[in-house]
Protein backbone atom coordinates (compact mmCIF):
# COMPACT_ATOMS: atom_id res chain seq x y z
CA UNK A 1 0.00 0.00 0.00
CA UNK A 2 1.08 3.44 -0.91
CA UNK A 3 0.30 6.35 1.19
CA UNK A 4 1.09 9.86 1.43
CA UNK A 5 2.54 10.26 4.73
CA UNK A 6 1.00 13.12 7.10
CA UNK A 7 3.10 13.12 10.26
CA UNK A 8 5.96 12.57 8.71
CA UNK A 9 5.70 14.05 5.33
CA UNK A 10 8.12 16.97 6.26
CA UNK A 11 10.90 14.32 6.90
CA UNK A 12 13.48 14.92 3.76
CA UNK A 13 12.45 18.58 4.04
CA UNK A 14 14.95 19.77 6.15
CA UNK A 15 14.23 23.46 5.74
CA UNK A 16 11.31 22.80 7.45
CA UNK A 17 13.30 22.66 11.25
CA UNK A 18 13.40 26.72 10.33
CA UNK A 19 10.29 28.26 11.28
CA UNK A 20 10.43 29.98 7.73
CA UNK A 21 10.96 26.58 6.11
CA UNK A 22 7.95 24.90 8.20
CA UNK A 23 5.45 27.82 7.70
CA UNK A 24 6.36 27.96 3.60
CA UNK A 25 4.72 24.47 3.66
CA UNK A 26 1.72 25.17 5.28
CA UNK A 27 3.24 25.12 9.08
CA UNK A 28 1.22 26.75 11.85
CA UNK A 29 -2.32 27.00 10.25
CA UNK A 30 -3.74 24.64 13.03
CA UNK A 31 -3.18 26.51 15.63
CA UNK A 32 -3.72 29.98 14.22
CA UNK A 33 -7.16 28.53 12.92
CA UNK A 34 -7.46 26.98 16.51
CA UNK A 35 -6.83 30.82 18.32
CA UNK A 36 -8.62 32.33 16.24
CA UNK A 37 -11.48 30.68 14.96
CA UNK A 38 -12.48 28.39 17.52
CA UNK A 39 -13.30 28.19 21.32
CA UNK A 40 -11.48 25.68 23.45
CA UNK A 41 -14.20 23.66 23.63
CA UNK A 42 -14.08 23.14 20.21
CA UNK A 43 -11.01 22.15 19.73
CA UNK A 44 -11.46 19.49 21.98
CA UNK A 45 -14.69 18.36 20.65
CA UNK A 46 -12.26 17.74 17.13
CA UNK A 47 -10.24 15.48 18.71
CA UNK A 48 -12.86 13.52 20.45
CA UNK A 49 -14.61 13.30 16.84
CA UNK A 50 -11.51 12.59 15.15
CA UNK A 51 -11.21 9.27 17.36
CA UNK A 52 -7.22 9.80 18.40
CA UNK A 53 -5.90 7.66 20.56
CA UNK A 54 -2.72 8.51 22.57
CA UNK A 55 0.32 6.81 20.72
CA UNK A 56 2.16 6.58 23.68
CA UNK A 57 1.34 2.79 24.48
CA UNK A 58 -1.94 2.47 26.36
CA UNK A 59 -4.14 3.89 23.31
CA UNK A 60 -6.44 6.18 25.41
CA UNK A 61 -8.68 8.54 23.62
CA UNK A 62 -6.96 11.84 23.33
CA UNK A 63 -10.36 14.07 23.02
CA UNK A 64 -11.56 12.56 26.38
CA UNK A 65 -8.43 12.72 28.29
CA UNK A 66 -8.17 16.30 27.89
CA UNK A 67 -12.20 17.12 28.84
CA UNK A 68 -11.21 15.49 32.30
CA UNK A 69 -9.15 18.73 32.97
CA UNK A 70 -11.00 20.74 35.28
CA UNK A 71 -12.36 23.91 33.16
CA UNK A 72 -11.95 26.07 37.03
CA UNK A 73 -9.68 28.74 35.70
CA UNK A 74 -8.67 29.45 38.93
CA UNK A 75 -6.16 25.99 38.28
CA UNK A 76 -3.05 26.04 36.86
CA UNK A 77 -2.82 23.29 33.98
CA UNK A 78 -0.09 22.30 32.51
CA UNK A 79 0.56 19.84 29.23
CA UNK A 80 3.48 17.90 29.62
CA UNK A 81 4.69 15.93 26.15
CA UNK A 82 6.32 13.27 26.80
CA UNK A 83 9.26 12.30 24.73
CA UNK A 84 11.04 10.07 26.72
CA UNK A 85 10.49 7.05 24.24
CA UNK A 86 12.71 4.29 25.83
CA UNK A 87 10.38 1.25 24.77
CA UNK A 88 12.63 -1.50 23.40
CA UNK A 89 11.83 -1.75 19.20
CA UNK A 90 10.15 1.90 19.10
CA UNK A 91 11.92 5.14 17.57
CA UNK A 92 9.28 7.09 15.66
CA UNK A 93 8.93 10.14 18.45
CA UNK A 94 12.50 10.56 17.53
CA UNK A 95 12.24 10.27 13.70
CA UNK A 96 9.56 13.05 14.28
CA UNK A 97 11.48 15.03 16.68
CA UNK A 98 14.28 15.28 13.80
CA UNK A 99 12.29 15.54 11.07
CA UNK A 100 10.23 18.23 11.96
CA UNK A 101 10.28 20.09 15.93
CA UNK A 102 7.64 22.91 14.58
CA UNK A 103 4.93 20.28 14.12
CA UNK A 104 5.51 19.01 17.58
CA UNK A 105 5.61 22.75 18.80
CA UNK A 106 2.56 23.26 17.09
CA UNK A 107 1.17 20.62 18.19
CA UNK A 108 1.76 21.06 21.95
CA UNK A 109 0.40 24.47 21.41
CA UNK A 110 -3.00 23.20 20.68
CA UNK A 111 -3.31 21.52 23.23
CA UNK A 112 -2.49 23.48 25.71
CA UNK A 113 -4.79 26.44 24.20
CA UNK A 114 -7.72 23.28 24.30
CA UNK A 115 -7.03 22.83 27.96
CA UNK A 116 -6.23 26.53 28.86
CA UNK A 117 -2.46 25.53 30.15
CA UNK A 118 -0.04 28.84 29.91
CA UNK A 119 3.29 26.42 30.36
CA UNK A 120 3.98 22.99 28.79
CA UNK A 121 7.07 20.69 29.67
CA UNK A 122 8.46 18.41 27.02
CA UNK A 123 10.22 15.45 28.98
CA UNK A 124 12.95 13.84 26.38
CA UNK A 125 15.30 11.03 26.48
CA UNK A 126 18.38 11.92 27.66
CA UNK A 127 20.51 10.28 25.03
CA UNK A 128 18.46 12.53 22.47
CA UNK A 129 20.96 15.26 22.03
CA UNK A 130 20.30 16.14 18.36
CA UNK A 131 16.93 16.48 19.27
CA UNK A 132 16.84 18.54 22.49
CA UNK A 133 18.96 21.31 20.23
CA UNK A 134 16.15 21.24 17.28
CA UNK A 135 13.61 21.74 19.18
CA UNK A 136 14.99 24.01 21.77
CA UNK A 137 15.67 26.30 18.49
CA UNK A 138 12.19 25.21 17.15
CA UNK A 139 11.03 26.93 20.88
CA UNK A 140 12.74 30.09 20.24
CA UNK A 141 11.98 30.66 16.92
CA UNK A 142 8.02 30.34 17.39
CA UNK A 143 8.72 32.70 20.51
CA UNK A 144 10.08 35.13 18.08
CA UNK A 145 7.46 34.94 15.64
CA UNK A 146 4.76 35.25 17.97
CA UNK A 147 3.56 31.60 18.00
CA UNK A 148 4.39 31.13 21.86
CA UNK A 149 4.72 33.90 24.35
CA UNK A 150 2.31 36.65 25.49
CA UNK A 151 -0.50 37.34 23.24
CA UNK A 152 0.11 34.73 20.54
CA UNK A 153 -1.33 36.21 16.95
CA UNK A 154 -3.09 38.82 18.99
CA UNK A 155 -5.37 36.95 20.58
CA UNK A 156 -5.14 36.82 24.73
CA UNK A 157 -3.88 33.15 24.84
CA UNK A 158 0.21 32.72 26.42
CA UNK A 159 2.11 29.86 26.49
CA UNK A 160 5.78 28.65 27.19
CA UNK A 161 7.34 25.53 26.56
CA UNK A 162 9.98 24.62 28.51
CA UNK A 163 12.36 21.62 27.60
CA UNK A 164 13.57 18.92 30.52
CA UNK A 165 15.90 16.55 29.36
CA UNK A 166 15.84 12.99 31.55
CA UNK A 167 19.11 11.23 32.33
CA UNK A 168 17.82 7.56 30.81
CA UNK A 169 15.66 5.82 32.60
CA UNK A 170 12.89 4.02 31.23
CA UNK A 171 10.92 4.34 34.27
CA UNK A 172 10.69 8.37 33.30
CA UNK A 173 8.58 7.42 30.17
CA UNK A 174 5.54 6.41 32.89
CA UNK A 175 3.47 9.41 33.27
CA UNK A 176 3.73 9.59 36.84
CA UNK A 177 7.28 8.42 37.45
CA UNK A 178 7.91 11.04 34.36
CA UNK A 179 6.21 13.76 36.58
CA UNK A 180 7.83 13.02 39.86
CA UNK A 181 11.30 13.40 38.24
CA UNK A 182 9.87 16.63 36.40
CA UNK A 183 9.09 18.22 39.88
CA UNK A 184 13.20 16.85 40.71
CA UNK A 185 12.72 14.18 42.53
CA UNK A 186 13.56 10.31 42.33
CA UNK A 187 11.51 8.88 39.27
CA UNK A 188 8.92 6.17 40.64
CA UNK A 189 5.25 5.48 39.70
CA UNK A 190 2.58 7.09 41.84
CA UNK A 191 -0.39 5.29 42.69
CA UNK A 192 -3.62 5.97 40.94
CA UNK A 193 -5.96 7.31 41.44
CA UNK A 194 -5.73 10.42 41.63
CA UNK A 195 -4.61 10.49 37.55
CA UNK A 196 -2.33 13.12 36.52
CA UNK A 197 -5.82 14.89 34.85
CA UNK A 198 -6.82 15.40 38.49
CA UNK A 199 -3.40 15.94 40.19
CA UNK A 200 -0.71 16.19 38.32
CA UNK A 201 2.56 18.21 37.49
CA UNK A 202 2.60 19.67 41.62
CA UNK A 203 -0.72 18.35 41.92
CA UNK A 204 -1.91 20.59 39.38
CA UNK A 205 -4.55 19.20 36.61
CA UNK A 206 -1.83 17.57 33.78
CA UNK A 207 -2.15 16.28 30.19
CA UNK A 208 0.23 14.03 29.54
CA UNK A 209 0.64 12.98 25.73
CA UNK A 210 3.38 11.50 23.28
CA UNK A 211 4.78 13.10 20.84
CA UNK A 212 3.52 11.11 18.19
CA UNK A 213 -0.72 12.09 19.93
CA UNK A 214 0.39 15.60 19.95
CA UNK A 215 1.43 15.42 16.29
CA UNK A 216 -1.64 14.78 15.13
CA UNK A 217 -3.61 17.59 16.36
CA UNK A 218 -2.63 20.36 13.63
CA UNK A 219 -3.97 18.34 10.74
CA UNK A 220 -7.07 17.34 12.92
CA UNK A 221 -7.59 21.00 13.12
CA UNK A 222 -6.88 21.76 9.51
CA UNK A 223 -8.12 19.10 7.62
CA UNK A 224 -11.52 18.35 10.03
CA UNK A 225 -12.08 15.36 11.91
CA UNK A 226 -14.36 13.72 9.16
CA UNK A 227 -10.77 13.77 7.02
CA UNK A 228 -8.62 12.28 10.38
CA UNK A 229 -11.91 9.85 10.84
CA UNK A 230 -11.54 8.33 7.52
CA UNK A 231 -8.01 7.16 7.48
CA UNK A 232 -7.27 3.73 9.44
CA UNK A 233 -9.89 1.00 11.07
CA UNK A 234 -13.09 3.75 11.79
CA UNK A 235 -14.51 4.49 14.21
CA UNK A 236 -12.02 3.48 17.13
CA UNK A 237 -8.43 2.86 15.31
CA UNK A 238 -8.19 5.97 13.22
CA UNK A 239 -5.72 8.17 11.84
CA UNK A 240 -2.12 7.95 10.77
CA UNK A 241 0.37 5.83 12.75
CA UNK A 242 4.26 5.53 12.73
CA UNK A 243 5.11 1.18 12.62
CA UNK A 244 8.92 0.82 13.77
CA UNK A 245 10.06 -1.92 12.15
CA UNK A 246 13.86 -3.89 13.65
CA UNK A 247 14.91 -7.36 14.30
CA UNK A 248 15.63 -9.89 11.05
CA UNK A 249 13.73 -7.96 8.69
CA UNK A 250 15.94 -7.27 5.27
CA UNK A 251 15.04 -3.30 5.52
CA UNK A 252 14.25 -2.09 9.25
CA UNK A 253 13.10 1.49 10.02
CA UNK A 254 10.15 3.04 10.27
CA UNK A 255 6.92 3.97 7.96
CA UNK A 256 3.37 6.05 7.98
CA UNK A 257 0.82 3.69 7.28
CA UNK A 258 -2.98 4.03 7.91
CA UNK A 259 -3.98 2.63 11.63
CA UNK A 260 -4.75 -1.11 11.48
CA UNK A 261 -2.54 -2.38 8.32
CA UNK A 262 -1.42 -5.98 8.41
CA UNK A 263 1.89 -7.38 9.84
CA UNK A 264 2.42 -9.27 6.60
CA UNK A 265 2.11 -5.98 4.23
CA UNK A 266 4.91 -4.66 7.30
CA UNK A 267 7.02 -7.57 7.20
CA UNK A 268 6.89 -8.62 3.46
CA UNK A 269 6.30 -5.21 1.47
CA UNK A 270 7.87 -2.70 3.52
CA UNK A 271 10.71 -4.26 5.90
CA UNK A 272 11.33 -6.69 2.47
CA UNK A 273 10.88 -9.77 4.11
CA UNK A 274 13.23 -12.15 5.58
CA UNK A 275 16.46 -13.03 5.13
CA UNK A 276 17.25 -15.29 2.39
CA UNK A 277 16.38 -18.99 3.33
CA UNK A 278 14.41 -17.42 6.56
CA UNK A 279 11.47 -18.20 7.77
CA UNK A 280 8.83 -15.90 10.36
CA UNK A 281 9.00 -17.57 13.93
CA UNK A 282 7.53 -14.99 16.19
CA UNK A 283 7.18 -11.43 16.23
CA UNK A 284 5.95 -9.03 19.02
CA UNK A 285 3.99 -5.99 17.56
CA UNK A 286 3.71 -3.50 20.24
CA UNK A 287 7.58 -3.10 21.57
CA UNK A 288 9.30 -5.45 24.08
CA UNK A 289 6.31 -5.39 26.12
CA UNK A 290 3.90 -6.60 24.34
CA UNK A 291 3.29 -10.75 23.89
CA UNK A 292 4.05 -12.56 21.05
CA UNK A 293 2.43 -13.43 17.81
CA UNK A 294 3.12 -16.08 15.65
CA UNK A 295 2.58 -16.40 11.36
CA UNK A 296 -0.88 -17.18 11.84
CA UNK A 297 -1.25 -13.82 13.09
CA UNK A 298 0.21 -12.17 9.96
CA UNK A 299 -2.82 -11.31 8.38
CA UNK A 300 -4.31 -9.36 12.01
CA UNK A 301 -4.95 -5.91 11.67
CA UNK A 302 -2.24 -4.13 13.51
CA UNK A 303 -4.40 -1.85 15.75
CA UNK A 304 -5.50 -1.47 19.45
CA UNK A 305 -8.86 -3.33 19.63
CA UNK A 306 -8.12 -6.47 17.59
CA UNK A 307 -4.36 -6.84 18.74
CA UNK A 308 -5.91 -6.48 22.40
CA UNK A 309 -8.35 -9.41 21.41
CA UNK A 310 -5.81 -11.46 20.13
CA UNK A 311 -4.06 -11.35 23.46
CA UNK A 312 -1.56 -8.59 22.62
CA UNK A 313 -1.31 -4.55 21.92
CA UNK A 314 -0.12 -2.46 19.50
CA UNK A 315 1.72 -0.61 22.12
CA UNK A 316 4.07 1.85 20.75
CA UNK A 317 3.87 0.19 17.53
CA UNK A 318 7.53 -1.02 17.58
CA UNK A 319 7.42 -4.34 15.70
CA UNK A 320 10.21 -6.93 16.42
CA UNK A 321 10.94 -9.66 13.92
CA UNK A 322 12.13 -13.22 14.72
CA UNK A 323 13.18 -15.63 12.42
CA UNK A 324 14.08 -19.21 12.51
CA UNK A 325 17.87 -18.43 13.72
CA UNK A 326 16.28 -17.09 16.92
CA UNK A 327 16.32 -18.89 20.27
CA UNK A 328 13.13 -17.94 22.08
CA UNK A 329 14.29 -18.75 25.80
CA UNK A 330 17.71 -16.58 25.18
CA UNK A 331 15.39 -13.76 23.63
CA UNK A 332 13.33 -13.74 26.82
CA UNK A 333 15.88 -13.84 29.14
CA UNK A 334 17.89 -10.52 27.31
CA UNK A 335 14.33 -9.03 27.42
CA UNK A 336 13.44 -9.73 30.75
CA UNK A 337 17.03 -8.56 31.88
CA UNK A 338 15.93 -4.98 30.94
CA UNK A 339 12.62 -4.88 32.63
CA UNK A 340 14.97 -6.64 36.26
CA UNK A 341 17.44 -3.54 35.25
CA UNK A 342 15.06 -0.91 34.70
CA UNK A 343 12.28 -1.58 37.75
CA UNK A 344 12.40 1.31 39.96
CA UNK A 345 12.33 -1.11 43.20
CA UNK A 346 9.37 0.93 44.58
CA UNK A 347 6.55 -1.77 45.06
CA UNK A 348 7.20 -4.92 46.39
CA UNK A 349 6.12 -7.15 43.15
CA UNK A 350 7.92 -5.40 40.38
CA UNK A 351 11.16 -5.89 42.15
CA UNK A 352 10.78 -9.13 43.30
CA UNK A 353 8.82 -10.64 40.65
CA UNK A 354 11.35 -9.75 37.87
CA UNK A 355 14.03 -10.66 40.31
CA UNK A 356 13.08 -14.13 40.24
CA UNK A 357 11.89 -14.37 36.56
CA UNK A 358 15.60 -13.31 35.37
CA UNK A 359 17.02 -15.75 38.05
CA UNK A 360 15.15 -18.64 37.47
CA UNK A 361 15.08 -18.23 33.75
CA UNK A 362 18.71 -18.29 33.89
CA UNK A 363 18.83 -21.09 34.96
CA UNK A 364 16.55 -22.82 32.26
CA UNK A 365 18.79 -20.91 29.49
CA UNK A 366 21.90 -22.39 31.28
CA UNK A 367 20.64 -25.85 31.25
CA UNK A 368 20.77 -26.01 34.92
CA UNK A 369 16.85 -25.91 35.55
CA UNK A 370 14.04 -28.31 35.00
CA UNK A 371 10.93 -28.60 33.88
CA UNK A 372 9.12 -27.15 37.10
CA UNK A 373 11.63 -24.06 36.63
CA UNK A 374 9.29 -23.83 33.66
CA UNK A 375 5.81 -24.07 35.65
CA UNK A 376 8.00 -21.82 38.43
CA UNK A 377 8.69 -18.90 35.89
CA UNK A 378 4.96 -19.22 34.95
CA UNK A 379 3.71 -19.00 38.59
CA UNK A 380 5.75 -15.99 39.43
CA UNK A 381 4.20 -13.96 36.49
CA UNK A 382 0.91 -14.84 37.29
CA UNK A 383 1.62 -13.90 41.26
CA UNK A 384 2.77 -10.63 40.02
CA UNK A 385 0.21 -10.19 37.59
CA UNK A 386 -1.46 -7.26 37.87
CA UNK A 387 -0.11 -6.44 41.32
CA UNK A 388 2.21 -3.19 40.67
CA UNK A 389 2.03 0.73 40.78
CA UNK A 390 2.66 0.18 36.85
CA UNK A 391 2.67 -1.15 33.79
CA UNK A 392 6.60 -1.63 33.96
CA UNK A 393 5.67 -5.06 35.22
CA UNK A 394 2.83 -6.24 32.71
CA UNK A 395 5.89 -5.33 29.78
CA UNK A 396 7.86 -7.79 31.23
CA UNK A 397 4.98 -10.77 32.24
CA UNK A 398 3.08 -10.58 28.58
CA UNK A 399 5.96 -11.42 26.00
CA UNK A 400 7.55 -14.01 29.14
CA UNK A 401 4.49 -15.72 29.25
CA UNK A 402 3.52 -15.94 25.72
CA UNK A 403 6.95 -17.19 24.55
CA UNK A 404 6.48 -20.03 27.19
CA UNK A 405 3.03 -20.94 26.09
CA UNK A 406 3.96 -20.50 21.81
CA UNK A 407 7.30 -22.57 22.13
CA UNK A 408 7.29 -24.19 25.77
CA UNK A 409 9.38 -26.90 23.48
CA UNK A 410 12.60 -24.70 23.04
CA UNK A 411 12.01 -24.12 27.02
CA UNK A 412 12.54 -27.80 27.75
CA UNK A 413 15.11 -28.40 24.88
CA UNK A 414 17.60 -25.97 26.73
CA UNK A 415 15.96 -27.89 29.93
CA UNK A 416 17.52 -31.55 28.43
CA UNK A 417 20.65 -30.07 26.37
CA UNK A 418 21.92 -26.85 28.19
CA UNK A 419 21.75 -25.71 24.91
CA UNK A 420 19.69 -23.88 22.01
CA UNK A 421 17.52 -25.49 19.70
CA UNK A 422 18.18 -23.09 16.89
C1 LIG B 1 7.32 1.65 32.06
C2 LIG B 1 6.58 2.56 31.13
C3 LIG B 1 7.27 3.30 30.18
C4 LIG B 1 6.59 4.17 29.33
N1 LIG B 1 7.31 4.88 28.41
C5 LIG B 1 6.67 5.76 27.62
C6 LIG B 1 7.41 6.57 26.70
O1 LIG B 1 8.64 6.45 26.59
N2 LIG B 1 6.72 7.46 25.94
C7 LIG B 1 5.36 7.60 26.04
O2 LIG B 1 4.77 8.43 25.36
N3 LIG B 1 4.64 6.84 26.90
C8 LIG B 1 5.25 5.95 27.68
N4 LIG B 1 4.52 5.22 28.59
C9 LIG B 1 3.07 5.48 28.68
C10 LIG B 1 2.79 6.71 29.55
O3 LIG B 1 2.67 6.28 30.91
C11 LIG B 1 1.48 7.42 29.16
O4 LIG B 1 0.46 6.46 29.06
C12 LIG B 1 1.57 8.18 27.85
O5 LIG B 1 2.63 9.09 27.85
C13 LIG B 1 0.28 8.95 27.62
O6 LIG B 1 0.31 9.61 26.40
P1 LIG B 1 -0.73 9.27 25.23
O7 LIG B 1 -2.10 9.26 25.84
O8 LIG B 1 -0.54 10.36 24.25
O9 LIG B 1 -0.36 7.92 24.70
C14 LIG B 1 5.18 4.31 29.43
C15 LIG B 1 4.49 3.54 30.37
C16 LIG B 1 5.18 2.67 31.19
C17 LIG B 1 4.40 1.87 32.20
Amino acid sequence: MSFEPVLLRNAGHPEVRDIDGYLARGGYQGLTKAVKELSPAQVIEMVKSSGLRGRGGAGFPTGNKWSFIPADPKLTRYVVCNADESEPGTFKDRALLQADPHQLVEGIAIASYAIGCQRAFVYMRGEFAEEADLLERAIGQAMEKGYLGRKILGTDFALEITLFRGAGAYICGEETALLESLEGKRPMPRSKPPFPAIAGLYASPTVVNNVETLVNVPHIIVNGPEWYASIGVPPRNTGPKIYCLSGLVKRPGWVELPLGVTARELIEEHGGGLREGRRLKAFIPGGSSAALLTPEHLDTPMEYDTLMKIGSMLGSAGVIVMDDSVCIPHAMLRTTEFYYHESCGKCTPCREGTFWMVKVLSRIVDGAGTSEDIDRVLAICEMAHNNALCALLEGAIAPLTSSIHLFRDEFEYHVRHGRCPT
